[in-house]
């Protein structure tokens, strides 16, 4: 569904300054699958993104999406797409579902199907109560949603998503996604996306990407990511020396801390460990427990920052 090989995107930003936004990302998204792209903020998320979805061109590289190339056959790749942008947004005065109805048409919807979908939106977006509403008058979380409403009346077969979710409250991300998840059910759709909220990712995502100073610097699943690049952490509190001799024959053990109180450590699989921790210093040790690494914990080992510090 897509293929992209030394994609390259530098901005010219004085006569002789340019940054370098994208440096030679080279990825093969296959039909059907979700992936989640991660970065901090300004690691080219974005820029790439436009550059898939025909809005910039390449300064270099190559990219072929749903079978077309961006830079050859624009209009057809932009036939075959939806896309939600970041922070972009319709912002004039028609009246919600009419703008919805619109965008459908314009996508060769005929009337009667324009408004089937553009009805299923409403309900499934929360919006239905705010059909007659003009869209300048809705709130930054509506308007969010609107946008996403948008990108999603033609049902496209591929779909791009930048940071959907951003502005929305809990309930209505909840809402968001459980949509996407039934359109993808039902119509198999290819959905590229990223977002600053780590546990939508690990939820949503079988394949996540992390993006740092534009070049690709992760591509697995959730769950390899963690194992390979963070690891179970164990914590235990009791006799901390005795516990620490035991602690460091389990298995994977590394990075162990002793503390006067306990210990603390990695494993290459916290749920086995445990028990034959507690077995082992069974005089010693008072409490313990497990805690599964995040994509947080994986971002902060690949890229020695924490994504929202970052
Ligand atoms: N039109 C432009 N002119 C100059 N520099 C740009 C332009 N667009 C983006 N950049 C720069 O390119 C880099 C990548 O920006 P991009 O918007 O792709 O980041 P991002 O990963 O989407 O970040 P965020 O998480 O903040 O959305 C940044 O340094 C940004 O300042
Ligand atoms: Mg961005």
């Amino acid at each position: 569904m897509i293929r992209t090989r030394g994609l390259t995107k530098d901005f010219a930003t004085g006569r002789k300054t340019k940054v370098h936004a994208v440096r030679g990302i080279s990825l093969d998204i296959e039909p059907g699958e979700l992936v989640a792209v991660l970065g901090p903020n300004g690691a080219g998320k974005t820029t790439t993104m436009r550059m898939l979805t025909t809005l910039i061109q390449p300064t270099a590289g190559t990219a072929v999406v749903a079978g077309h190339d961006v830079v050859e056959e624009p209009q057809r790749v932009r036939r075959r797409i939806g896309y939600v942008g970041q922070g972009n947004g319709a912002a004039h005065t028609q009246r919600v579902g009419d703008e919805l109805r619109v965008q459908g048409r314009i996508y060769g919807l005929d009337r009667r199907e324009a408004k089937r979908r553009a009805d299923e939106l409403l309900e499934a977006l929360d919006l239905a109560e705010l059909g007659e509403r003009k869209v300048t008058d809705l709130s930054g979380g509506q308007q969010r949603r609107l946008d996403v409403a948008i990108g999603l009346v033609h049902a496209p077969e591929l779909l791009f998503l930048d940071e959907p979710s951003t502005g929305l409250d809990p309930q209505n991300r909840a809402n968001l996604w459980s949509h996407i998840a039934r359109m993808r059910a039902e119509l198999g759709m290819t959905i590229v996306l990223t977002t600053h909220y780590l546990d939508e990712a690990d939820s949503m995502a079988e394949r996540v990407v992390v993006v740092d100073h534009g070049e690709v610097i992760a591509d697995d699943s959730p769950d390899q990511l963690k194992a390979k690049l963070a690891g179970d952490r164990l914590l235990a509190t009791g006799d901390g020396p005795a516990l620490a001799a035991i602690a460091a024959e389990l298995p994977g053990a590394r990075d162990l801390a002793v503390r006067p109180g306990g210990i603390e450590l990695r494993v290459s699989d916290g749920p086995a460990a445990l028990p034959e921790l507690i077995t082992a210093a069974a005089g010693s040790v008072r409490t313990a427990e497990v805690r599964r690494p995040t994509l947080d914990d994986v971002f902060l080992a690949l890229t020695g920052r924490n994504l929202r510090d970052a």
